[in-house]
């Protein structure tokens, strides 16, 4: 069942290609528009939506915060992110014209299906995204689109958050399709873009090697920090929970840019920093930002650990370990640059001697608030 790996965390990690392919599979035809009718929410009603509102748990809150950047960017409609368990308790603003995203892997999250049903409660539509079909969540939801990762056994989510950004993304191109904005090519290339994912996923973990030995290296360290900005501050904060959930190490992700507010104080010798360091095409002026960072942090003595795009050879001087990821367009990073993290954090976890599948204290499905 394991299919020769040692545990499903990491049989699951390797599906990644797959299950990003077959989240894609139907969704995008010939002429390279996406069709999702399957959502059965009328292009009527998405043209009219004012406002999005996230809600979700762990992992999928982070994809959450990252599909806010693509809304946003690609469709000009304002978009919150919120964890489903602070929504309901702080009376939000929510009507008809609201577009509630319910993001879960199980489908039976307790927090994310109060959250949906109190936003419901308030006229908002709620769109599920879901692993699980036929779960609580899609069933109680206007409207749904399953992610296609196949069932995920291990406790820590992989493909699953993988499979979830396809689908935030997919949304968030249909809502900029559906009402037409000013980034219509750019739209057309992404979708053209996605379809490549699946082999630079798997690009990525061919060259997963040196990740696993700097992981072991670490095995007796207490503490890990993380940085990224933009989109790679969600995966920072991904790869922290993967690292506290299974290493059970004290692991904290930060947006860049806050360093100098005070988590720079965290910084002595030694201390490893993994930074996500976004594409130098782009949005390059954050590029450059975080490779200011990085040498902020190494002149007081942090090892640096550098996710960043092959080629970019302005940060390689200041990496101690560089992790290359191929090139994708800004607001698809997150799928290439999350899967060095999950192996690092699965590797530490085994080199500390835990259990992979099942962490202390954790379960798969939180089906109580
Ligand atoms: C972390 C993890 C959890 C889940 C969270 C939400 O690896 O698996 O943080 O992401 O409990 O679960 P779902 O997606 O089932 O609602």
């Amino acid at each position: 069942e394991k299919g020769g790996y040692d545990y499903f965390m990491l049989k699951e990690i390797a599906e990644q290609p797959k299950a990003v392919a077959d989240t894609l599979l139907g969704r995008i035809d010939l002429a390279g528009n996406l069709c999702l009718d399957e959502v059965r929410i009328p292009a009527s009603v998405l043209r009219e939506v004012s406002k999005v509102v996230i809600v979700a748990c762990g992992t999928a809150s982070h994809a959450g915060m990252i599909a806010k950047y693509a809304i946003e960017h690609w469709t000009r409609i304002p978009c919150e992110t919120e964890l489903a368990s602070e929504f309901r308790y702080r009376d939000p603003i929510l009507d008809q014209r609201t577009l509630v995203i319910a993001i879960s892997q199980s489908g039976e999250t307790m927090d994310t299906l109060m959250a949906l049903r109190h936003a419901r409660e308030q006229g908002a539509k709620v769109l599920a995204i879901c692993n699980t079909n036929g779960s609580t969540i899609p069933r109680e939801s206007d409207a749904v689109l399953y992610t296609h990762a196949g069932p995920e056994v291990a406790v820590a989510s992989t493909k699953a958050f993988l499979t979830q950004l396809v689908a935030c993304y997919l949304v968030a191109l249909y809502l900029g399709q559906v009402r037409g904005t000013k980034w219509g090519d750019e739209i057309l290339s992404v979708i053209r873009e996605l379809s490549e994912i699946a082999t630079q996923v798997d690009q990525v973990l061919e060259t997963m090697e040196p990740v696993r030995e700097l992981a072991r290296s670490l095995a007796d360290k207490n503490t890990v920090l993380f940085l990224g900005r933009h989109v790679g501050y969600p995966v920072a904060l991904e790869g922290a929970l993967k690292l506290k959930e299974l290493a059970y190490m004290h692991a904290e992700g930060f947006a860049a840019g806050e360093l100098k507010h005070g988590p720079i104080a965290l910084i002595e010798q030694d201390v490893p920093v993994v930074v996500v360091v976004p594409s130098p095409r782009g949005r390059s002026v954050l590029h450059d930002k975080i490779v200011s960072n990085i040498q902020e942090i190494r002149a007081r003595g942090a090892r640096t650990i550098v996710i960043a795009e092959r080629g970019d050879e302005t940060v390689a001087p200041y990496a101690d370990h560089l992790i290359e990821i191929p090139a994708t367009p800004t607001l698809l990073q997150p799928l290439v640059a999350t899967v060095p993290l999950q192996v690092f954090a699965c590797e530490l976890a085994t080199a500390r001697g835990n259990e992979v599948d099942q962490p202390r204290n954790l379960a798969k499905s939180v089906t109580v608030e």
